[in-house]
């Protein structure tokens, strides 16, 4: 198991390049499922869960090759309809791949992608909205059969709440369904938008993506794209946060500002200044930051919950008392206690979490809990006194290319051991 041992309260200064984003590459390489042919995808990032993806790809017939950050996929030879239930485990987001072998081959089977760290992870949206388009879907034993096989048919889906996977799995199934499908209530995120596009690229008919109302009206076949996957938000928001912990000045470049603006609003409430510059930003910080009155997570463009533990590790370091209102999933505070551990000091319950700012934080032995939960221990260890040491980094892995790399190359010492 490796480790991160990370020499904390040193100054960055410099530049770094933000790589594609993992939330688009998935459902991008889902849908390169459904179009049959070659796709080619450039900023493709190189992270453990787009290695899963891959590996569905390819368990499904497809043919995948990477060179550097660019993936080929054939898709022209599938040859089954299931994926397996180790491949589900790999990567909680799977059951994105649901509404592309449907879509495609009129029958899908998989099994449930269960919990994970942030608490239940339900997938009714998803199934209520593709019965409503006529798939018949039987759970049993954790495994989902489903079968269209007279095809699935566009219909008007209202949700309840904007589920960014089950507007994804909606669309990837109704891009060849007969007729028209309307999604009301649709998740506005930039990554469905991102994904409408890929799919547009392909010869799909979709508008109104980046709206609360999608229209795709389902065509005969596809073709491939060549496609460039849209920059990562959470990644960017990632380094604005351990330029604002430590102080210090970061350029970010490949980065897309108007993506993150609740971020950057954020950033600036704590004092900090930032500047963007068609696909660059930068930002400059200086000690002490401010308090923030409360952030609210929200569904886009209002502030991203993956971003919720990011912004809590560094308000740990500003003047006064912030407050945090987590509200899209239910347990996503895992990283409190491993913040507290390096000196933090930081109640939560329920969906609240009151941070008092302190001093210092000093460096521990701490573990990443999941995924944006291990950032924010990096970013809090990069501002510790003494040494911090993060295990359980796999976590960390599925949504950051060498976390280690990158702030090294602007003034980090973090090393990775075994
Ligand atoms: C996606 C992102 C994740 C991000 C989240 C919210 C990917 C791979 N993951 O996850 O990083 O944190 O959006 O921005 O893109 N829900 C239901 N029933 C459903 C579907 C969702 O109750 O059928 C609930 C969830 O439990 C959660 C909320 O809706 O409380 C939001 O979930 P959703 O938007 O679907 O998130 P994901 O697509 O899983």
């Amino acid at each position: 198991m490796q480790k991160l041992i990370i020499e904390g309260e040193r100054k960055l200064g410099g530049s770094i390049k933000v790589h594609g984003a993992k939330n688009s590459a998935l459902p991008i390489l889902a849908a390169t499922f459904l179009s049959g042919k070659h796709s080619v995808l450039h900023n493709c990032p190189r992270l453990s869960d787009v290695f899963a993806a891959c590996r569905i790809l390819s368990f499904l017939g497809c043919r995948c090759s990477r060179e550097d950050d660019t993936v080929i996929i054939d898709s022209s030879q599938p040859t089954c309809a299931e994926v397996p239930d180790g491949l589900m485990r790999e990567m909680r987001s799977s059951i994105v791949f649901l509404g592309a072998i449907l879509g495609r081959l009129g029958k899908c089977r998989l099994s449930f992608p269960g919990g994970c760290e942030l608490g239940p992870r339900p997938i009714d949206m998803h199934l209520s909205s593709l019965r409503l388009m006529g798939a018949q879907i039987r759970e049993s034993h954790g495994v989902l059969d489903c079968d269209c096989s007279k095809g699935l048919v566009g219909t008007v889906i209202n949700l309840s709440f904007p589920s960014v996977g089950a507007t994804e799995n909606i669309m990837l199934a109704a891009v060849l369904a007969k007729g028209e499908t309307v999604i009301r209530n649709a998740a506005r995120e930039p990554e469905i938008s991102d994904l409408a596009d890929y799919l547009n690229a392909c010869g799909a008919k979709i508008t109104g993506q980046g709206t609360g109302t999608i229209r795709i009206h389902g065509v005969k076949a596809l073709n491939g794209a060549e496609y460039t996957v849209m920059p990562d938000r959470i990644v960017a928001a990632t380094y604005m946060g351990a330029a604002a912990i430590t102080g210090s000045e970061l350029t970010l470049t490949g980065v897309r500002p108007s993506d993150f603006d609740s971020t950057t609003a954020l950033f600036e409430q704590m004092g900090c200044s930032v500047y963007c510059y068609s696909d660059k930003l930068y930002i400059s910080a200086k000690k002490p930051l401010k308090a923030v009155k409360t952030i609210r997570t929200m569904p886009y463009p209002g502030f991203p919950t993956d971003v919720q533990a990011i912004a809590m590790a560094v308000l740990t370091q500003a003047h006064g008392t912030s407050v945090i209102v987590e509200n899209i999933f239910e347990s996503r505070y895992k990283h409190v206690d491993e913040l507290c551990r390096m000196g933090a000091d930081i109640k939560a319950e329920g969906r609240v979490a009151i941070i008092e700012g302190v001093k210092r934080l000093s460096g521990a032995a701490v573990k990443a809990t999941d995924l944006r939960g291990g950032a924010a221990l990096v970013l809090a260890g990069l501002a510790a006194e003494g040494e911090t040491v993060i295990s359980d980094i796999k976590h960390i892995d599925r949504g950051y290319e060498n976390i280690e790399s990158a702030l090294n190359s602007v003034g980090a010492r973090i090393s990775r051991v075994s």
